[in-house]
């Protein structure tokens, strides 16, 4: 098991310093209902979870920073100087600081000295559980505790947003930062992602948990894929605008979307929008079904949702659509779907808490045949958001 103790020793010896370093810690996400709503301006359901990335970090004396991943190793220590923190291919992940860095800089946050990083992750590789904004976030907090700065957390993660937007080059909403950053334990957050007002719902799942089930199907075609669906529904809102006036898909309820469908001229564009507006309205009926303790209910919503992101949305696939159908036929299940951006990655489902072992069994037992490899299962822990890690034991 890794301790706070074996990373801060890892650090010692990386940075050949006796100092103790401070410990961040910033989880990954999952999401329970509300996807690809974040830039259509809808509402999105997520709830940080207890993988996520270690930030051990020390100030220096000069304007360096080092920064060192103990998933990368062959990368080694990669260095650059607080005066210039342009992207550079070659750094490879530290871009994901370094844009912190950036972007912390630019809006008005001073570092007159630079630090020595060192990074751990414990969330699967290309699961869609949200490692990047993972690390910008750890990025965040190490730096507001090192250099004892007053970041608001909501300004912290629209910057995560940007420094990925803008640094990075992929084009994704708000939800995986703010998940990651404003996280609570045993709740899940509701997100109007147009106001981002929010607010936290207990996750009372009595005697159920959440599994997170891996394809270990690596999404490598979401890039390109989750810009298309993107343009594709802002097409669909200037059609919309012919006639209506509104700024994005979240403004529009189910029987306003029918009635003005129409002048979404292409077909596909109007599947897309389509999902968008109905699951918006799904993401609150699901919110609805958790207050009031209405699990199956819940369960159903997710279903649903699956249903509406393979036919309408088109990011599922063949891996992620076997997974959640051999969940859904599984005893105990109330309900499965993915989560995170598709083509791949995690799907969740809400299971029986006695059913776990035959659920494990039976999924991956279907899954192998059909798919020829393994999926990886993991019960869901429901932890708080970016923070100072003070405990010694990790998760
Ligand atoms: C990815 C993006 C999010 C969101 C989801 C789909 O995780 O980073 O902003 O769009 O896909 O819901």
């Amino acid at each position: 098991m890794m301790t706070k103790s074996n990373l801060s020793q890892t650090f010692k010896k990386t940075f050949d310093t006796t100092d103790t370093p401070r410990t961040f810690f910033a989880p990954g996400r999952i999401n329970l209902i509300g996807e690809h709503t974040d830039y259509n301006g809808g509402h999105v359901l997520p709830a940080s979870i207890s993988f996520g990335t270690y930030a051990l970090g020390q100030k220096r004396s000069d304007q360096k920073l080092r920064f060192y991943s103990m998933n990368f190793p062959n990368m080694g220590v990669i260095e650059c100087d607080l005066s210039n923190l342009d992207y550079t291919k070659e750094d490879g992940w530290a871009n994901y600081p370094k844009g912190m860095l950036l972007y912390l800089q630019k809006s008005g946050y001073e570092f007159s000295y630079g630090a020595d990083i060192l990074f751990y992750g414990n969330i699967p590789n290309s699961a869609g559980l949200s490692s990047s904004a993972s690390i910008e976030m750890a990025t965040g907090v190490l730096l507001e505790g090192l250099f004892d700065l007053k970041i608001d957390r909501v300004h912290m993660v629209q910057l995560g947003q940007k420094v990925e937007n803008e640094y990075i080059g992929v084009n994704s909403g708000i939800m995986d930062q703010f998940a990651i950053g404003m996280g609570k334990k045993d709740h899940a957050i509701l997100l109007n992602c147009q106001t981002l007002n929010y607010e936290y719902a207990p996750l009372e799942l009595k005697g159920y948990v959440i599994q997170i089930i891996n394809t270990n199907k690596q999404r490598t075609l979401a890039g390109s894929k989750y810009n298309e669906r993107r343009q594709q529904c802002d097409q669909a809102i200037i059609d919309l605008q012919t006639k209506l006036s509104i700024t994005s898909l979240g403004d529009l309820t189910k029987a306003e979307f029918d009635q003005h469908k129409h002048l979404i001229k292409d077909v596909t564009n109007q599947k897309r929008a389509k999902h968008a507006v109905y699951e918006n309205a799904r993401t609150l009926e699901a919110l609805e079904k958790l207050r009031e303790s209405d699990l199956k209910g819940f369960g159903k919503c997710m279903n649903e949702s699956h249903l509406s992101l393979k036919q309408d949305y088109e990011v599922t696939g063949m891996e992620l659509d076997t997974i959640v159908q051999a969940a859904w036929d599984q005893e105990g299940v109330l309900g499965a779907r993915m989560t995170g951006a598709g083509f791949g990655g995690c799907a969740i489902a809400i299971v029986d808490k006695d059913k776990i072992e035959d659920f494990k069994k039976n999924v991956n037992a279907i899954y192998y045949k059909a798919i020829g490899y393994d999926a990886t299962f993991y019960t869901a822990t429901i932890g708080d958001g970016a923070k100072e890690v003070t405990e010694g034991v990790l998760k």
